[in-house]
């Protein structure tokens, strides 16, 4: 059930219910992070691998030290700046995280997400809520409180609806390592916006720790999705198949379109990117188009994703 009662998902929370909740990234599928059975659930309805751990949701940076220890000064300055916001943070457990919420990992993830219905039914709450993306595994993630009730209704009892989310893809992963910000997850909060606060920052893809978030495939829609050097290229050679085609600005094509944003706005496109996907992914065509976007930004979350999501043809 869809609904905006946030006294009713508390009280769902504490019975060890999941309950799915708002995010300015996309929507979780939330449970008491201290109750192994509640997280347990989340793994089972998500069809997670029990090996891929979950982020802890906080209230606020300072409910999160019970559950962290040895925090590098530069993560509470990064805190300090982005919190709430779209961005979360490798460090390591205290006693208090249970090794299934980490899937036996010394270290967890933490945030604090900037959305207020989320915020306020964090304050109702004496534990963080563990909660993923509130999709089935590998399916593309919930932006909407329909989105969650299509993929996972069945399943849980209760979706609170906070309206679509504002940025619209998954927060950034960060951890300070060696005098430098690795980044374990491109996401809302940019590497650009990082560094202007004077951080040398990395990409951790081919380091040592590996979020399963950098699973090869992941966000994958029920048709391919192309990724293309041009779209206009594609469906000339290719005249015989049927297409849609995901725009970053107005442009004519010769199949079915859809404008992720009129003027190649990154923050739109993002925000705009896994509903559209689920539309074009609903029509009767047989493949989504789609060009690779400018690397600068949040886009270069939306090419993470992309790249996930799609076979790459150099079309
Ligand atoms: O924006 C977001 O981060 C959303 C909203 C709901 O907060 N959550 C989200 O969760 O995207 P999920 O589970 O779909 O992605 C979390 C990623 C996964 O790739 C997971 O492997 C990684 O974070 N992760 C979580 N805990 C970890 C840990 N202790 N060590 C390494 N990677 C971890
Ligand atoms: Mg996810």
């Amino acid at each position: 059930m869809i609904g905006t009662d946030v006294a009713l998902a508390a009280s769902l929370l504490k019975e060890g219910k999941l309950v799915a909740i708002p995010t300015e990234t996309v929507y979780g599928l939330g449970a008491n992070a201290l109750d192994c059975k509640a997280i347990a659930s989340i793994y089972t309805v998500k069809n997670r691998p029990t090996f891929n751990p979950l982020i802890l949701h906080f209230a606020s940076w300072e409910a999160a030290q019970p559950y962290v220890k040895e925090v590098p000064e530069e993560i509470t300055r990064l805190a300090s700046k982005f919190c709430p916001g779209s961005i979360s943070f490798l460090l390591q457990k205290t006693d208090l995280v249970s090794d299934i919420v980490t899937a036996g990992s010394s270290h967890v993830v933490v945030r604090v997400p900037d959305h207020p219905v989320t915020l306020e039914l964090l304050s109702l709450l004496d534990f963080p809520l563990a909660a993923p993306s509130a999709n089935i595994s590998n399916t593309v993630s919930p932006t909407s409180a329909q989105h969650v009730e299509d993929g996972l209704g069945d399943q849980i009892e209760y979706v609170l609806d906070g309206g679509e989310s504002k940025i619209g893809v998954e927060s950034t992963i960060v951890s300070f390592q060696d005098n430098h910000v690795n980044i374990l997850r491109e996401g809302g909060v940019s590497r650009e916006d990082i560094q202007s606060l004077g951080f040398i920052v990395k990409n951790s893809n081919t380091e040592a720790i590996q979020t399963p978030g950098q699973f090869k495939k992941h966000y994958a829609t029920k048709k391919p999705i192309y990724l293309v050097e041009s779209i206009s290229d594609y469906l000339e050679k290719n005249s015989d198949k049927r297409c849609s085609a995901l725009l970053y600005e107005k442009s004519k094509v010769n199949c079915i379109a859809y404008l992720l944003s009129t003027n190649y706005d990154l923050a739109e496109i993002a925000n705009n990117l896994f509903a559209t996907m689920r539309r074009a992914d609903a029509d009767d065509t047989n493949l989504i188009l789609i060009e690779h976007i400018k690397e600068e930004g949040i886009g270069r979350a939306v090419a993470d994703r992309l790249r996930r999501a799609s076979i790459s043809l150099n079309a």
